[in-house]
C-alpha cells in the first residue's frame, strides 16, 4: 500500500497525551509513522487538537514545555490544507462535518487517515483502524527517485499556500507587486541593480540578444561563442535571433567552456561570449571577462542552472553584462510552472528587456519595438519568494551530497566532477562519467536508482540543426556519451545517498 498517511484528532492527542490507557498501541503507531518519508495533518484538525492538547495538558505540565511539545509535534506534519471546494451533497459532509473536512484534506495527496473513531471507519473508504495500520506490511521506500519535486515543494508547503492565497484574493495577476518585490529580491540576491521577470529561461537569454540588438550593439550575422554541450535552449537564443553560433569545446573536467578554446574562435565578427554555468559550476568567469574586455565583447551569462553559484566573491547573474536564469520546476530555485529573469547592472538594456517583454511597450499603447508577451506572472512570482528566502539552505544541502558522493564512490570506471571545495559549484546536477555509462544507468535502475543523462544528444547532432551535421566535436561528443546524473536536490536523505555510493561501487 501507498506511504501516505494522515492522522485523525484522536490519535493526534493520544500521541500528545500519551494516552495509553485509551491507545495501548500508540508508541508503535507512532515509530512506524516516523519512519514514513511524510505524515500528514489536516489544518481543519488544529485548532481542536491544540484546544484539547493544552486544556488537558495544563493538568500535569507548565505552558513552556506544553509549547516545546507543540513546536516537536509539529515538525514531524506536513499541514495539508482544508480545501475551499467542499461538497455539500456529500453524505459524510452530512453525517460529520469534521470528518468529511478531515477526507478533503487526506484526498488531496492521497492519504489514508488513521482514526480509533469507528463511525469514520464505517463511513470513509479513506479511514484505517490503528490495528490495520500496524498489520500493513507498509512498502519499503525502495526506489531513489532523481528528483522528488513533490517533496521539495510540500516541504514549503504552508509557506507556498500563504503566498498563492495572497496572489488569488489580491485580484492582480499580471505586472503587480509579487513581481516587483521578486525582482528586487532576485536582483538583490545576485548582486545586480536590476533584475526583469520574463516567462522562462529561453526568453531571457532570446530577449537579452534581441534588446541589444535593438540598441546596436549586436546585428544579424555576428558571432556569439558559446558552449558546444549545453542545453540547446543557449543556442536557440542566438539563431532565434539570427546570430551566429560558434560551438566550443568544454574543459572536460568542469563541462564547462574552455577559455583557451575561446580565444582560438575569436574573430573580426565575434561579438559575445554566452558562457553556461552547465550542472551547477561556474564557468571561469574571471578569465572570461578578462577575455571580452580585451576583445570589446558582450558577456551573456546562461545562469539557468546555477542560481546562487558564486566564483572570485561574485555570484552567478552579476559577472555578465547581463544574465538569464530559468525557474523551471526542477532548477535550484523552482517555479511551480514556467518563470524566468535577466540580471543586469545595465539600465538601458533593463529598460529595452522589459519592453520587449510587453509587447514593445514601455508606456500602455505605446509600442517602440515589435515585442512579445513574455512575463513572470504575480502566482510565480509570489512562490518564488518563498523558495528564494530557503535556496542558500537548500544549496547546502545540495553541497554536502555531493561531499558524500565525492568522499564515498571509488570505482575505477567511474570519473567523478572537479570540483574545488568552494561555492562555485550549487549542484543543480551530480554528473559523472563513465565510459560503459548505458550499462551503467540500467544496473542502477534495476537497483531501483532513477539517474538520467544530461544529455543524451549534443546540439550539433540534433535534428533541428540539421545543417551541422558534419561538424566534429569530439570532447563534445564524447561527454554526450559519457555523462549520467545521479539523484540530487536539497532534501534526498543521506541513507539514500549511502545507498546510490554502495550500488555504484558495486558495479562490474
Ligand atoms: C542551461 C539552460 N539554459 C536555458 C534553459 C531554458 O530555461 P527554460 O526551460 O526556463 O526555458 C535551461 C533549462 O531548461 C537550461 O538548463
Amino acid at each position: 500500500m501507498e506511504n501516505k498517511f494522515l492522522i485523525d484528532v484522536n490519535i493526534a492527542l493520544d500521541i500528545l497525551l500519551d494516552r495509553l490507557d485509551t491507545s495501548p498501541r500508540i508508541y508503535e503507531l507512532f515509530q512506524k509513522l516516523k519512519a514514513l518519508p511524510t505524515i500528514y495533518l489536516s489544518t481543519s484538525q488544529l485548532h481542536t487538537i491544540a484546544f484539547i492538547f493544552f486544556k488537558e495538558g495544563r493538568k500535569s505540565r507548565p505552558l513552556h514545555i506544553l509549547q516545546e511539545e507543540w513546536q516537536l509535534f509539529l515538525k514531524f506534519f506536513t499541514l495539508i490544507k482544508t480545501p475551499a471546494y467542499l461538497d455539500v451533497n456529500d453524505p459524510l459532509f452530512q453525517r460529520d462535518t469534521e470528518d468529511y473536512l478531515i477526507e478533503a484534506s487526506a484526498k488531496i495527496v492521497g492519504a489514508k487517515i488513521i482514526t480509533r473513531d469507528t463511525a469514520f471507519l464505517r463511513a470513509s473508504e479513506y479511514a484505517v483502524s490503528i490495528d490495520d495500520f500496524l498489520s500493513l506490511p507498509v512498502q519499503e521506500e525502495k526506489n531513489i527517485a532523481f528528483l522528488d519535486l513533490k517533496a521539495i515543494n510540500e516541504a514549503h508547503a504552508s509557506e507556498l499556500e500563504r503566498a498563492f492565497d495572497g496572489v488569488l484574493h489580491s485580484g492582480w495577476y499580471i505586472q503587480g507587486q509579487q513581481v516587483k518585490a521578486f525582482e528586487s529580491e532576485f536582483a538583490a540576491y545576485c548582486g545586480t541593480p536590476f533584475c526583469i521577470g520574463v516567462a522562462n529561461g529561453l526568453d531571457a537569454l532570446t530577449l537579452t540578444l534581441r534588446a541589444w540588438k535593438e540598441m546596436g550593439r549586436l546585428k544579424e550575422g555576428d558571432k556569439i561563442l558559446v558552449p558546444a554541450n549545453t542545453y540547446i535552449a543557449s543556442i536557440l537564443a542566438i539563431t532565434e535571433n539570427r546570430l551566429i553560433p560558434v560551438l566550443v569545446e568544454p574543459d572536460p573536467a568542469t563541462f564547462n567552456i574552455s577559455p583557451s578554446e575561446i580565444l582560438k574562435f575569436l574573430d573580426s565578427k565575434t561579438k559575445a561570449i554566452l558562457p553556461v554555468h552547465l550542472y551547477g559550476q561556474m564557468a571561469d568567469m574571471p578569465a572570461i571577462k578578462e577575455i571580452a574586455e580585451k576583445n570589446d565583447l558582450l558577456v551573456l551569462e546562461d545562469a539557468a542552472q546555477a542560481h546562487g553559484a558564486i566564483i572570485g566573491g561574485k555570484k552567478a547573474g552579476s559577472w555578465g553584462d547581463a544574465a538569464g536564469f530559468s525557474f523551471y520546476p526542477g532548477k535550484n530555485l523552482g517555479a511551480l510552472g514556467d518563470a524566468g529573469a535577466v540580471t543586469t547592472h545595465d539600465e538601458e538594456l533593463a529598460l529595452t528587456i522589459r519592453a520587449l517583454g510587453n509587447y514593445g511597450s514601455h508606456i500602455k499603447y505605446e509600442n517602440l519595438y515589435q515585442g512579445v508577451n513574455s512575463r513572470l506572472d504575480e502566482i510565480q512570482a509570489a512562490l518564488l519568494r518563498v523558495k528564494l528566502f530557503h535556496l542558500d539552505k537548500d544549496i547546502e544541502k545540495r553541497q554536502a551530497v555531493a561531499r558524500q558522493y565525492m568522499e564515498g564512490i571509488n570505482h575505477p570506471e567511474i570519473l567523478l566532477p572537479a570540483w574545488k571545495e568552494d561555492a562555485s559549484h550549487v549542484f543543480h546536477l551530480f554528473v559523472l562519467r563513465c565510459q560503459r555509462r548505458d550499462a551503467l544507468q540500467a544496473y542502477l535502475a534495476e537497483k531501483g536508482i532513477q539517474t538520467l543523462i544530461h544529455y543524451p544528444v549534443a546540439p550539433h547532432k540534433q535534428k533541428a540543426y540539421g545543417a551541422w551535421k558534419g561538424i566534429r566535436l569530439p570532447l563534445t561528443e564524447q561527454i554526450h556519451r559519457e555523462v549520467l546524473s545521479l539523484p540530487m536536490g536539497s532534501i534526498i536523505c543521506k541513507i539514500d545517498v549511502f545507498e546510490v555510493i554502495k550500488v555504484l561501487n558495486e558495479f562490474n
